[in-house]
């Protein structure tokens, strides 16, 4: 059967893009921020460690979606999806190849365990999808693995809630381990962490509750889920709420989770970035 084998999150800034495009990732600004990437990266290619499937959360920035549809959860189920143009012409990455058996199951799983999905069949994947995948796979020629799409509205009032998302990242969790084929899949959650984008807080970083949410998403405790909007608004600013994505990634891995590498970088263009990699711990072997 399928299973979970890790959650990983990422910040998903579309200036990571640039800088790997114009070859500025280890000039001073951006060296700290690279640099804090690399031992996943090393970690994922070992053997045993690359996914056959990623399943990436992360939320569309008016480049699918706009002010006429908004699905609060829509999974891609196509067989591939293209990058999108967002005003510059597509980035310049790979075609992200996805899995249809694998997402219709496990949309059809979600429907029946009572969240109501959007599916979709044709979809370009703007930075929020292929930023992530350019952090930890560098530059290549082909991603190393198949993607699917979840994307989370959390640009329109209202996203949905924490609890809402970890619920949801459970599901998941269960629509794998009913997939009757043989294949590792790591939950990722991008996006996050503190930042405001406009107004008289632009420019808000939060670190110290930054790295309170990061502590949450280790070991046993799901105190996260039940965090309220108007906290993430309060103290992370206008765009924090980017972080409920990360709880559908932590849901998924179960009631326990072990640390494998945590960085975390203040500034990163307007936000702080927070990179961390979990592996779920079998129920049997919690407290062990
Ligand atoms: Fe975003």
């Amino acid at each position: 059967m399928a299973r979970v084998t890790a959650g990983i999150t990422s910040s998903h800034i579309p200036a990571l893009g640039a800088a790997i495009q114009t070859g500025t990732l280890h000039n001073d600004y951006w060296g700290p921020v690279f640099d804090g990437y690399e031992p996943i990266k090393a970690w994922v290619r070992e053997p045993g460690n690359m996914p056959d499937v990623v399943i990436l959360v992360y939320n569309d920035h008016a480049s699918a979606f706009d002010m006429n549809i908004i699905p609060t959860f829509a999974i891609g189920c196509a067989e591939v999806f293209k990058p999108a143009d967002e005003g510059w012409g597509p980035r310049p990455v790979p075609d992200v190849i996805g899995h249809p058996d694998l997402a219709w199951h496990i949309a059809q799983s979600l429907i029946l365990d009572e969240f109501d999905m959007t599916i979709i069949n044709e979809m370009d994947v703007d930075h929020g999808l292929t930023v992530p995948l350019s952090m930890m796979f560098g530059r290549v020629e082909q991603w190393p693995c198949r993607v699917i799409p979840l994307a989370v509205n959390v640009v329109t009032y209202p996203p949905p809630s924490g609890n809402r998302c970890w619920a949801l990242g459970e599901a998941i969790g269960r629509a794998v381990a009913s997939f009757p084929e043989d294949i590792s899949v790591q939950m990722w959650g991008t996006g996050g962490m503190s930042h405001q984008l406009q107004g008289p807080r632009a420019g808000l970083i939060n670190a110290a509750w930054d790295n309170m949410f990061l502590d949450g998403l280790i070991g046993e405790s799901d105190h996260l889920r039940r965090i309220p909007h108007i906290e993430y608004l309060r103290e992370t600013g206008s765009e924090g709420i980017e972080m409920v994505m990360w709880l559908i990634m932590r849901g998924a891995l179960g009631p326990a989770t072990r640390l494998l590498h945590r960085h975390y970088h203040v500034p990163c263009s307007n936000t702080a970035i927070g990179h961390i990699v979990l592996e779920p711990i079998a129920p049997s072997s919690i407290g062990a």
